[in-house]
């Protein structure tokens, strides 16, 4: 039933980043993922108006509104989450009016979300203003959504963590079937993260790399069912095949879409199956490290988890090093983000690796709190300035 709320013609709503301690390019393979939502977010003002559309405008662009009609083509810019947002609100937004202002202190270097941020909270904002009987499920399903239409195949960890994380705690996330679990950081853990010097927008020039991933993944599942018999769904993911033994099962080291499905006697689309956007199918794939990878990984989430629960940190730290090894081997770290874990590890961390998709971006590194300052400080020199620790917070409000 709608909930007895009335429309409010104002609002203010804030959503923060978020960094992934571990379970990196497993979301969209329906393995888990262990994020936590940052002190560093953006906040929305909105408020209704007359005039149908949404008219935004935001400190970062300077105060130049953007002024969209759900019909409209798929601007340039931050736009497109704005239209992607408004455009998954369907026939419920026609008609409706909203302005909305945007400002914050979230990096928009890609790696912390900030795309995510907005998507989910304008949706939220709008949802809110326009009293629509959405909840807040449904709200991160079609954040999720609207993301894909810039052109990335990304999975849904950002989203659901930006809105429903708490304060103090990072939120383990399962999702078939669908399960948070709420994953108390014990005193004495200290996160600190470094940007790289690299921005790696999701849906900028990552893109096509990380859409490699998500194909590669898609053939080693494909690969796997033709073994084992084991289902692998639509669209094929790895999370079935997290107990077989992948060194009985050997999968080819390098193969092209076209050629698995090839060999499967598909479509290449069967496995291709982007949201928007091309994939080329004679790229050539790594298919055995990327179903290596993202197995491992998932079973590091677990490990990461008990280690957590132990208060041990030396295991988590081992843990954060064994992931970034793990992500180089897949070709998604950049030297400027080994550079920025070598040296956090140098100062004494635990442990470091690359948080978000990589190709550039930010790392996370864990220690002990009276070593805060020397890996801040560490993280910044070997990278471009910029790092400071991060505090697990509450998310969208
Ligand atoms: C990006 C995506 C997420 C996830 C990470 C890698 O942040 O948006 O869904 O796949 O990369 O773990």
């Amino acid at each position: 039933a709608a909930p007895m709320v009335p429309t409010m013609s104002e609002v203010q709503l804030r959503a923060p980043g978020r960094v992934n301690l571990i379970g990196e390019h497993t979301d969209y393979m329906d393995l888990p993922v262990l994020p936590m939502a940052i002190q560093r977010g953006i906040t929305i003002r909105g408020s209704v108006v007359d005039e149908p559309g949404l008219v935004a405008s935001s400190s970062a662009a300077q105060g130049v509104p953007v002024v969209l009609e759900p019909e409209a083509p798929l601007p340039d810019g931050w736009g497109r989450y704005l239209l992607g947002a408004l455009r998954q609100l369907g026939s419920a937004a026609r008609g409706r009016g909203a302005e909305l202002y945007v400002d914050g202190d979230l990096p928009d270097t890609g790696g912390l979300s900030s795309s995510s941020a907005l998507t989910t909270g304008v949706l939220k904002a709008l949802v809110l203003l326009w009293d629509l009987d959405l909840d807040d499920d449904e709200i991160v399903r079609r954040a999720i959504a609207a993301e894909r239409i810039v052109g990335v195949e990304s999975g849904g960890m950002d989203q659901t963590v930006i809105m429903f994380a708490t304060a103090g705690t990072a939120l383990r996330i399962d999702w078939d079937p669908p399960l948070r679990t709420v994953v108390s950081i014990p005193e004495g853990f200290s996160f600190v993260i470094g940007y790289s010097g690299a921005a790696a927008p999701k849906g900028g020039s990552a893109r096509h790399e990380y859409n490699e991933r998500v194909v590669s993944c898609r053939a080693a599942a494909l690969l796997l069912e033709s073994v084992t018999g084991i289902d692998p769904g639509t669209p094929p993911v790895l999370r079935p095949f997290v107990d077989v033994d992948l060194d009985a099962t050997p999968l080819p080291e390098h193969a092209t879409a076209a050629e698995v499905a090839g060999r499967l006697d598909v479509d290449p689309d069967t496995l291709i199956r982007l949201t928007a956007g091309r994939f080329d199918p004679n790229r050539r794939l790594r298919v055995e490290r990327a179903a290596v990878h993202v197995i491992e990984e998932a079973r590091r989430v677990d490990a990461a988890q008990e280690a957590l629960a132990a208060g041990d940190l030396a295991a988590l730290g081992r843990l954060f090093d064994a992931s970034h090894d793990s992500l180089r081997s897949y070709g998604v770290s950049t030297p400027g983000l080994d550079a920025v874990t070598a040296a956090a590890r140098a100062a004494g961390a635990a442990g470091a690796r690359l948080t978000g998709a990589g190709f550039g971006g930010w790392a996370v590194a864990l220690c002990r709190p009276d070593l805060t300052d020397d890996v801040v400080s560490a993280m910044a020199s070997a990278g471009s300035g910029l790092a400071f620790e991060v505090t697990p917070s509450a998310g969208i409000r």
